[in-house]
């Protein structure tokens, strides 16, 4: 690879240092796609000035073919033309959506002769051209045993790959889009195994069988259990009149398509409405729900709530514990402080007055003090000077 850069790069110099025709450095590559998938072929060219580079689709054989040019947009908008012309030619064709009839033969067309659209001029001759086959076949059939699993502990998931004739290099599974290390074979059997020897709500979401052929043939097993709901704080607490706010995570597949909420009393649970009041508020994604308790109350809104995610399977619930502390203490702390606060104060202030008396002797000896201790340091040093010298 870094050898044909190397090549590509000199070619390039050389045309550059020579000025003229266009050249190609990379040509359109021939490919197999599957129904309604997406291509892309790919084209660059070098020249001085920078050649133009066109697309064109070409139907039936020689010397009768037919050429159309593709432009950006065309074919319903399935076509899209993405080219740049900085120091060489560069062009992109995405086709999209392929159907049976965008088979066939697809020439990436490069000039930079001035005369090039000069439609009385011979055109052939001044256009270089690369070819490329597109073939679109039918998605061949993969049979999968079972088409999915749901509330099981354990499932032996399977894929039969009927009526291709496509090589086949080997396989593997993915797990919601992550390969599955030991499950990858080498051989060319059209028929893969893997299995599940504990379902949790962890190992649940979509299995996909992968075929290495070319193009990659798929087929996905869906494998769904109850949804896991938790809490982080299974206990929570707000002040009174202010906001409390729980909330509510599930993990699992299919994620919950419904959340509620209830408060219990007395061993009865009752359900919370959402908007009913300007009590609660709740806010519910798949994977997340918030319950909003304003203006908190002590008489009314300490105690039990649950959480409840369904799914198509069932549901599941958590419980989380309210406490609502009193305005005063959440005061409590800050109060604690201030009195701290005081205290310290105080003491100092006393302490400070009581030494008041005494602190001119103290002022006398400190003015005293670094005269001391510098001849002690300097004495300490001759002592080290000494030391050394001997
Ligand atoms: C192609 O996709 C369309 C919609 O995305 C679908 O209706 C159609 O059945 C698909 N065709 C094939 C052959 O898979
Ligand atoms: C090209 O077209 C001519 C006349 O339409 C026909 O006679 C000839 O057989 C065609 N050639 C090919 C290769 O299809
Ligand atoms: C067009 O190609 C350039 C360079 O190859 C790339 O950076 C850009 O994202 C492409 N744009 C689209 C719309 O594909
Ligand atoms: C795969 O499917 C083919 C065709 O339906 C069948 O003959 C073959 O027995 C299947 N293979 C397995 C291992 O089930
Ligand atoms: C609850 O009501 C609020 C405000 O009306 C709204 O934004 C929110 O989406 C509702 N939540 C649910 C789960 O319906
Ligand atoms: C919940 O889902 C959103 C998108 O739907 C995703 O961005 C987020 O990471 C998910 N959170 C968790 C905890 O899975
Ligand atoms: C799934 O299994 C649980 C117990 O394992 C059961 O309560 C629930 O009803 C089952 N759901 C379905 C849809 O069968």
């Amino acid at each position: 690879m870094k050898l044909l850069w190397a090549v590509s790069a000199l070619l390039f110099s050389c045309w550059r240092a020579n000025a003229s025709t266009a050249g190609f450095i990379k040509s359109p590559l021939s490919q197999m796609k599957l129904i309604n998938d997406s291509a892309e072929l790919h084209c660059e060219v070098i020249g001085n000035p920078i050649p133009e580079v066109q697309w064109w689709f070409v139907e039936g054989e020689e010397p009768n073919e037919t050429f159309t040019q593709l432009f950006d947009g065309a074919r319903d908008d399935r076509v899209l033309i993405n080219a740049t012309y900085i120091a060489h030619a560069t062009s992109t064709i995405h086709l999209t959506s392929l159907t049976f009839d965008d088979s066939g033969t697809y020439e990436c067309r490069a000039s930079n002769d001035p005369d090039r659209n000069e439609l009385k001029k011979t055109p052939k001759i001044k256009w270089i051209r690369s070819q490329a086959n597109i073939i679109v076949i039918e998605t061949p059939n993969i049979v999968t045993e079972p088409s999915e699993v749901s509330n099981q502990t354990s499932a032996v998931l399977t894929c039969n790959l009927t009526e291709s004739s496509l090589p086949i290099k080997g396989s593997h599974w993915t797990h919601n889009g992550k390969i599955i290390d030991d499950s990858k074979y080498t051989n060319s059997s059209p028929y893969t195994v893997l299995r599940l020897d504990k379902i949790t709500h962890t190992s649940g979401g979509q299995y996909e069988c992968v075929f290495q052929t070319d193009p990659e043939l798929k087929q996905i097993i869906e494998v769904k259990t109850l949804p896991h709901v938790y809490s982080y704080k299974r206990s929570e607490h707000g002040n009174e009149n202010d906001k409390g706010l729980l909330v509510c995570m599930s993990h699992g597949y299919p994620l919950p398509t419904d959340w509620t909420w209830f408060k219990e009393e007395d061993g009865a649970q009752t359900p919370i409405i959402n908007g009913t009041t300007d009590k609660y508020e709740i806010k519910s994604t798949p994977n997340k729900t918030i319950l909003t308790i304003k203006d908190l109350s002590i008489q009314n809104d300490i105690g039990d709530y649950i959480c409840s995610g369904t799914n198509d399977l069932g549901s599941s619930s958590e419980k989380i514990h309210l406490r609502v502390r009193s305005r005063l203490a959440a005061l409590w702390p800050f109060l604690g402080i201030v009195a701290e606060v005081i205290i310290l104060v105080t003491i100092i202030f006393i302490y400070e007055k009581r030494r008041k008396p005494d602190e001119v002797n103290d002022d006398d000896d400190s003015g005293s003090a670094p005269l001391k201790s510098n001849s002690t340091a300097n004495h300490k040093d001759k002592n080290v000077r000494q030391r050394n010298s001997n």
